[in-house]
């Protein structure tokens, strides 16, 4: 499981000590002003001259120490993307090696999910994240046999339950290098369905995180369209009206709409990646 922090946010910390800070300084300046001024008036200004100061004062070193915060917390995340660039090429290489029969699907997943939530109004700061779990969305499925992934026919009530702890194995293997939280959501969600009937807790509608009801639509997409060994690929049409009788059900009925409203673009940048090949992509996404 992975460790929960029950550190104060740094942010909070900032704002805490601004205010311990605010209150010791009024209470000696007014301590100060009551011992030095005892004309009344004169007292009134001093106070109303402190009091616009404190505000004043407050305010800059505030904006100050936020500032420094978001410096250092962009300088960790860079840190942390460095730290995460071998672990990737590392995983990504035994995923390529484990299951040769789905070649790119996690790149050209990463691909599409990154279009798709760019029209999700999903942020540009939170796009790598998002890429890296699209990425890897599958990876627990190095820990299922290769056997039972590739089973053509029906599979027992054993290997179904096998294969639906994939998402449980990817996250739990990938906590241990800690990984960011989008990564996990969508490792760990990405077979969430809207309607609550997906796995592996039966998420419902947005209980599901933005990011895996991303890569959920692209996976099944991308997955279907596929010749898997087990099944030939489905034609373009097909897949597509899938989707859309899936809208409200299995997926988040606005990102289908979006989907299928940009799908050529969101093609054309698909197909690139296939063109460009599995490495400059993966090199793409840990330079980013
Ligand atoms: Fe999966
Ligand atoms: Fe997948």
């Amino acid at each position: 499981m992975r460790k929960q922090s029950v550190a104060i946010p740094k942010q909070f910390r900032t704002v805490l000590a601004c205010g311990l800070l605010a209150v010791a300084w009024v209470t000696l300046a007014d301590l100060a002003l009551g011992a030095l001024v005892h004309e009344p008036q004169q007292l009134v200004w001093a106070l109303i001259i402190k009091d616009a100061l404190s505000v004043l004062g407050g305010g800059l070193l505030l904006r100050r120490w936020m500032s420094r915060d978001r410096r250092s917390q962009a300088q960790a995340d860079q840190t942390a993307q460095r730290e995460h660039a071998p672990m990737l090429r590392v995983l990504v290489s035994l995923m390529e090696l484990s299951h040769k029969d789905t070649g790119d699907h996690g790149e050209r997943v990463m691909c599409m999910a990154e279009g798709l939530a760019r029209l999700a109004g999903i942020p540009d700061e939170a796009l790598r994240d998002l890429k890296i779990g699209a990425l890897l969305h599958d990876i627990g499925k190095l820990a299922i046999p290769e056997m039972v992934l590739r089973r053509q026919g029906t599979l027992s009530p054993q290997e179904v339950a096998l294969i639906r702890q994939h998402p449980q194995f990817g996250r739990d293997l990938l906590e241990q290098a800690d990984f960011p939280r989008v990564v996990l959501d969508i490792v760990y969600a990405h077979h969430e369905r809207w309607d609550g009937s997906g796995y592996p807790l039966g998420l419902r509608g947005d209980q599901t995180p933005l990011a895996a009801r991303v890569v959920s639509i692209v996976d099944a997409w991308d997955a279907l369209g596929s010749d898997r060994g087990y099944r030939p690929e489905w034609p373009q049409a097909r897949v597509l009206a899938y989707l859309r009788d899936g809208a409200g059900s299995q997926f988040d009925p606005r990102l289908v709409a979006l989907f299928l409203a940009n799908f050529d673009a969101l093609k054309a940048s698909w197909e690139q990646t296939r063109v460009v090949g599995s490495r400059q992509s993966l090199l793409t996404v840990c330079a980013a």
